[in-house]
């Protein structure tokens, strides 16, 4: 029983650092607008995504992707074509570790 709780704690360390370095890429171009920690509104307009939900990240992030969002989408929907679900998911849970 200890041996399994070990082995899940390490699988799961290991799963999260596999994910950051990946994320840690994906969100490389957003710090020129939304800060290093996503502190800052974008272009003066966006929320702070920082205090935004992981919830409400990765589903504002599928919107931009299908053309829905704020007046200023389209900025948006370039900066996450090419990117897919798993992406965003990484990103929102980046952005919320990052405080
Ligand atoms: C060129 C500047 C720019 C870059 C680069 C950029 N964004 Fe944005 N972002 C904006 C603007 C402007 C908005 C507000 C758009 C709108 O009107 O809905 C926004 C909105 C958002 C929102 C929703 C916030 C809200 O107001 O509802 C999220 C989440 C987000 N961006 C994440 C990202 C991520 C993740 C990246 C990198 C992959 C990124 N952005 C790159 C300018 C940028």
């Amino acid at each position: 029983m200890k041996k399994l709780a070990i082995v899940t704690f390490i699988a799961a360390g290991a799963l999260s650092l596999m994910a950051a370095p990946n994320a840690a890429k994906l969100t490389q171009k957003c710090a020129g607008c939304h800060g290093a920690h996503f502190q800052k509104k974008a272009l003066g307009v966006s929320k702070v995504v920082k205090n935004m939900t992981a919830d409400e990240i990765v589903k504002a992030l599928e919107g931009y992707q299908k053309g829905i969002g704020g007046p200023m989408k389209g900025i948006m929907k370039g900066q996450v074509a090419g990117y897919n679900d798993a992406d965003f998911k990484a990103i929102a849970k980046y952005i919320k570790a990052k405080d």
